[in-house]
Order: structure tokens, then sequence, then C-alpha cells
């Protein structure tokens, strides 16, 4: 069956890297890309899609209007939700607009995909009896971890930042979608991602390009905060396999078992840069800085994704020293050219 997908936030980094594994994959469903182009959407991130049933529409998903023309427009009939404000810091400074676009352009899109698809709770249109919304939302919802413990999908809810706490929201509106109205959704709540097309503000692209400057390397705190880093095509393979074979109303954690302390991380990537572009004087390590911490900053985040591996066969194919090899060029390759 061809699908006419609306794509939401793919210009962003997941987003991009998701719209060129699904073009190429499935060449003869139509997507349309829905993207505000905020300061974190580039144009240069869709540079390599090549498909003639991909196209680009530049506007808000809180936009009523907007999306119900999409809808009708386009008969869309599968859902993949990336877009969203999704970083920590810019909540913590400015959260209103992370309420606008993460849960009112959230509930947006699922009360117009509600009135496309069904005639009635629990009553789809025959015509859209395989629509499906898929939700994508993060491990920062289920709030922070100490030294011992995993999240599952059990996990109680407990966002600490406001960025969380607006993924939170939107996750429970999607439950609550599922649950009055029977619209078919699935959750994707996944670790950090790392890979090509990252906006310069997250930590593996700051890392390198103060290091290709030359500047203080900012890590927060003492950098003992631990994260779970996923390889992004890993999570786009997961994302398409449980958009094909999730349960409805489920969510699915993802993760690849990959715990890293930022400084740790930090120094592996000052140590592939000192191999593929070393500094005229001195290690890149040697320029490291410790800086106030981020207020609220979650200790630790750890993933247990059994649910996702059993029912559905999905793990993580890339390894973490070299595809964080192959990203670390790729960023160089990029502020080179
Ligand atoms: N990056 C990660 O490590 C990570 C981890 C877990 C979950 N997530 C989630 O994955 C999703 C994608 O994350 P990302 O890192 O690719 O984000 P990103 O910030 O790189 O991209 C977000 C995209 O959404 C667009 N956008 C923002 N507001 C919009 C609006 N109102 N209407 C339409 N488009 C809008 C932006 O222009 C941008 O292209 C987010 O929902 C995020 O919460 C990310």
């Amino acid at each position: 069956m061809n699908r006419n997908v609306l794509i939401t936030g793919g210009a962003g980094f997941i987003g991009s890297n998701f719209v060129k594994l699904y073009t190429d994959k499935y060449p003869e469903h139509k997507v349309i890309n829905l993207d505000l182009l905020t300061y974190a959407g580039n144009l240069e991130n869709l540079k390599s899609i090549n498909s003639n049933h991909h196209q680009l529409v530049k506007g808000d998903i809180s936009n009523r209007e907007l999306v119900e023309n999409i809808f009708s427009e386009h008969k869309i009939d599968s859902i993949f939700h990336f877009a969203a404000e999704s970083h920590v810091d810019n909540s913590i400074s400015g959260p209103e607009v992370f309420v606008k676009t993460n849960v009112l352009g959230t509930f947006t899109l699922l009360d117009v995909a509600k009135s496309h698809w069904l005639e009635a709770p629990n009553t789809l249109k025959s015509q859209y009896k395989n629509s499906r919304f898929l939700h994508v939302s993060t491990d920062e919802v289920y709030g922070e971890l100490e030294k011992n413990g995993y999240f599952t999908e059990e996990t109680p809810y407990a966002p600490n930042s406001p960025y969380s706490a607006t993924k939170a929201g939107s996750d429970l509106l999607v439950r609550a979608y599922n649950k009055t109205y029977g619209l078919n959704t699935v959750t994707m709540n996944c670790s950090n991602n790392y890979g090509p097309n990252q906006h310069s503000e997250k930590l593996i692209p700051t890392v390198i390009r103060t290091c290709l400057s030359e500047k203080p390397i900012p890590v927060y705190g003492k950098g003992e905060n631990i994260r779970d880093w996923l390889y992004v095509t890993d999570y786009c393979h997961a994302i398409d396999l449980a958009f094909d074979k999730g349960r409805s109303g489920e969510s699915y954690n993802v993760g690849s078992d990959n715990e890293q302390t930022n400084i740790n991380l930090v120094r592996k990537i000052c140590q592939i840069l000192d191999g593929i572009h070393p500094r005229k004087n001195g290690k890149h390590e040697d320029l490291i800085r410790f800086v106030t911490d981020r207020p609220g900053h979650d200790f630790r985040y750890a993933i247990d994704a059994k649910k996702i591996k059993n029912e559905l066969g999905w793990k993580a194919e890339y390894s973490f020293e070299s595809s964080l090899k192959q990203t670390v060029q790729w960023y160089v390759n990029q502020s080179l050219s």
C-alpha cells in the first residue's frame, strides 16, 4: 500500500536523517515535510534527498488551518512527528515557545488527525483504516537516574526541565487520543542521538566546533553526567520498525547500552580530532574548561530497550567507536568545506 506521509520537523537533525532513510526505502510513498525552519531547521540537511515524492512545506505545526489543508490536499494517512523545540538550555531561558510547539503543536496534529481519520470514537473511516500517528519523544520525560537502574516503559514520568515537561505533556496527549478516541498511535522514548546534521548548539557539534576554532570547550559541572548515546541511523530504523510493527497505544524505549559520562565523551572526541586534525601545539583536551552546571541538570539517563528488542526484533547495528569517528569526520569536513 502506498502511503501519504506527513513528517514534521524533517529539516532538523533526526527528522532529516529519517526523511533520507524513508524516501530511499519507500520511493513510492508521498512525503510532505512540514517544518517551520526555525534556527534549528536547515535546508542543507535535505540536500541529499533525491525523491520526486518529497515536498517541503514551510509552516508551523500549531497552525491548524495549514495542517488541515495539508491533510485534505494530500489525504495524509501516516504521521511521523519529530518537530519540537529540542534544546534544554533554551527551555530554561525561554520556555514559552516549548509549550507552544511541543504541547499545542502536538495537540493540533492529533486533533486534525482525529477529525480526518475517525468517524466516531474507535471507528476509523474506511479509507483511513491503516492510519497511524508515530510520536517522537525522549527519555528525558522519566526524569533522572542515580548510578543504578534503567528507564523502562513503566517508569513513572518525572520531567525536570521545561523541555522534558513539554515533551511529557505531548506524550500524555498522544496517550489520551489513543485511549479516548482510539487514534492509532505509537510513542518513541529515546536516548541521546549522535550523527550528521545536528545543530551546532548540541554537545558533540559544540566540542568539534570549539576545537577547530581553538576555543575553550565548555563542559557543565565536572562532566560527570551520564547519557546513553545512540547512532541516529539506528534510531531511524527503530522508528520505521515501530511504525510498521509496533502495537497501537504502546510506547517503546530506544537506547543502545552505551553509557558515557560527558567528560569521557568529550575526551574521546578530542582524541579522534588529535588523530584526524591535530593542533599545532598540544592536545585538544587542553581546551576543556569546566563551566557552571545547568540548573536542574539530570545526572543520568539509561534505557532498558528490552521491549523493542523482544517484541519488534530491533537492535543497534552501529558501533559507537567507529560511528563516533565518522561523525567527527563529517563535522570536520563540513566546517572545512
Ligand atoms: N536529538 C536527540 O538526541 C533526541 C533524543 C531523544 C528525542 N529527541 C526528540 O526527537 C525530535 C527531533 O529532535 P532533533 O534533535 O532532530 O531536533 P532539532 O531541534 O534538530 O529539529 C527540530 C525541527 O523541528 C522544526 N520545528 C520547530 N518548531 C516547529 C514548529 N512549530 N512547526 C514545525 N516545525 C518546527 C525545526 O525547524 C527543526 O527542523 C524532537 O521531538 C526531540 O524531542 C531528540
